[in-house]
């Protein structure tokens, strides 16, 4: 069985957290921004921000699935569950968990341009950036900058496993 080794403390995500609502507010101050989390994995992370967030806040989910064989996603997603409401006019924040080769966010941000939102921006609780493929993703707000490792916590799992952890861990089999 694999074990979990502590990357970032539940004090040094949270406080992390913190700063990135309390510059969000700053950006946003006196509109209402439209959070848009992708899940399952972002969802921990955007009910922490959110609460750092002093403008009005609306939430809104998109489920997708990437065609892909292991660990490596491909270029094609599937919508399993697509937003409920229109992007018309709204200012966007698209909240993950992670950004690896970014191939899943350079297809959603092509999906969300098409419905004419007033602007869209990223934010990420952790960005891989030297597994990056896609050339077209811009991060507006990173929580850590992680080197490449498999890690697990605050919504992102092993086998659907430790989404719950209040920390980032590495996985480590031995
Ligand atoms: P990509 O950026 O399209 O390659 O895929 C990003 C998605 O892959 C994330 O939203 C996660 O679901 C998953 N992922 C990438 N790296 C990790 C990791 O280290 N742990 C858990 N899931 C990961
Ligand atoms: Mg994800």
């Amino acid at each position: 069985m694999e074990r979990v080794e502590i990357l970032l403390t539940e004090e040094e995500v949270n406080e992390r957290i913190a700063e990135i609502g309390r510059q969000i507010s700053k950006d946003y101050e006196g509109r209402p921004v439209h959070l848009i989390c992708v899940l399952k994995g972002g969802a921990p992370f955007m009910c922490e921000l959110a609460k750092r967030i002093t403008c009005v806040v609306s939430f809104d989910f998109m489920y997708v699935s990437s065609y892909g064989s292991g660990t490596e996603s491909s270029g094609q997603i599937k919508i399993i569950k697509d937003l409920d409401e229109p992007l018309e006019g709204r200012d966007v924040i698209i909240v993950e968990d992670i950004i690896d080769s970014g191939r899943t966010l350079s297809r959603l941000i092509d999906i969300f341009k098409k419905r004419n939102p007033a602007s869209i921006r990223l934010c990420t609780l952790l960005d891989k950036p030297d597994r990056r493929v896609a050339d077209d993703v811009n991060v507006d707000y990173v929580g850590f900058r992680i080197p490449d490792e498999f890690v697990v916590g605050y919504g992102l799992d092993y086998d659907q496993k430790y989404r719950n952890l209040p920390y980032i861990g590495v996985v480590k089999f031995d």
